[in-house]
């Protein structure tokens, strides 16, 4: 185990470390930025029927679901087609109001996970195509999809997801572009920022990898706080969302991943001078409104850790901690916002003598319904 640990403490360090690798390698050969194309192999040949679909239904289940979330806004951003996101377990019990002309696209890790089998059943089995985003090659959903595109993360062993999600978000992310190529929705000139920006993910990912001292610095300060608040708008709304359960799953933390402007709905009478806010700041259209949340939880006195870009003062000065993710389009900022809250989650179980690789309840795969 040592040995495939790769000289990692755990499986979850390495498997964030191997973030740069995992995306590359999902990536590959799929991509040309210069001709502005997307070429996924494994939905060629059902694009015509993915052109007309009515509406996409995605279903899944943890981290995957958050994926689909962040698949929601790419989906319905680039390819103006409308989404909607389920928790697999949730939609077998909902009016099965899916059919023909509808497509599922399921998320899934493992492959196995029961829920997410069983609402890829109902669909298929109500005329829906379904579609399949998975890594484990030959696993059951892989198999039972009418067609789908594999991430091709390499295995995954933590059982917190990490590279996992960065890898899905990529693929949803291609197959977003490709559908809005193919309906006339973004046009090549788009296309070929868009891949342009997606090819240097890696990279970016890589610079944020080089400076985990400062994370390493929040998760000290607050390895003991009982509770955490984690806010996002838009596409760092999931973001939120994934951050909060990565920090529940392995360090046992209260956490909650909530829309930054639905705080004031509820969770703001939580924030005092005990409470660690994290807010992700890194997206352009939504900085200004983004700026007055933060202020809002400053007047509360919480501890505001930002997660955001170079140059943005203005975070910068209303928060105690920060954390810098380097500059990319608003669309692909959860593939870089959501490093620096995997690393934040894993120092802090780290201090608290957590099991991060296995953590108590918590299974891999879950094939039980
Ligand atoms: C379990 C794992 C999570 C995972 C979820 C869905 O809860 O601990 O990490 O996100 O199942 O698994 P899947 O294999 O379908 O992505």
């Amino acid at each position: 185990e040592e040995i495939e640990k790769g000289g990692y403490d755990h499986f979850m360090l390495k498997e964030i470390f191997e973030q740069p690798k995992a995306l590359s390698d999902c990536l590959r050969g799929r991509i040309n930025a210069e001709e502005g194309t997307v070429t996924l192999g494994g939905i060629e040949g059902i694009m015509d029927q993915l052109v007309n679909a009515r509406r996409i239904i995605i279903a899944a289940c943890g981290t995957s679901w958050h994926s689909g979330l962040v698949g929601e806004y790419l989906f319905e951003y680039l390819a103006k087609v409308p989404v909607e996101v389920e928790y697999a377990s949730e939609f077998r019990y909902k009016e099965q109001l899916i059919g023909e002309g509808d497509v599922m696209i399921v998320i899934s890790q493992s492959g196995e996970t029961a829920d997410t089998l069983a609402a890829l059943r109902e669909a298929k089995s109500r005329g829906a195509l379904v579609l399949g985003v998975v890594n484990v090659v030959g696993s059951t959903i892989a198999r039972e999809t009418d067609a789908g595109v594999y991430i091709h993360a390499g295995p995954e062993i933590g059982v917190a997801s990490t590279k996992a999600f960065t890898a899905q978000v990529t693929v949803l992310t291609m197959m977003a572009i490709k559908l809005g190529l193919y309906k006339k929705t973004i046009d090549n000139k788009e296309a070929k920022k868009l891949i342009g920006e997606l090819a240097q993910i890696p990279a970016k990912i890589e610079e944020i990898l080089e400076s985990t001292d400062e994370i390493k610095e929040i998760s000290n300060l607050f390895s003991y706080a009982p509770n955490f608040l984690y806010l996002g708008r838009s596409y760092s709304f999931p973001v939120a969302l994934e951050g909060a359960l990565k920090l529940k799953e392995i360090s046992y933390i209260h956490a909650e991943g909530y829309p930054a402007a639905e705080m004031k709905h509820g969770p703001i009478a939580l924030i005092d001078e005990m409470m660690p806010v994290v807010v992700i700041a890194a997206t352009q259209h939504t900085n200004d409104k983004m700026i007055s949340n933060i202020e809002e939880v400053r007047a509360r006195k919480g501890r505001i850790i930002a997660i955001t870009n170079p140059g943005n003062e203005e975070v910068e000065d209303l928060a105690e901690f920060k954390s810098i993710v380097p500059e990319t389009m608003d669309v692909l900022s959860p593939l870089l916002t959501v490093i620096p809250l995997q690393l934040l989650s894993y120092y802090i179980a780290v201090n608290r003598g957590c099991n991060v690789d296995q953590p108590r309840n918590l299974a891999k795969s879950v094939t039980v319904e």
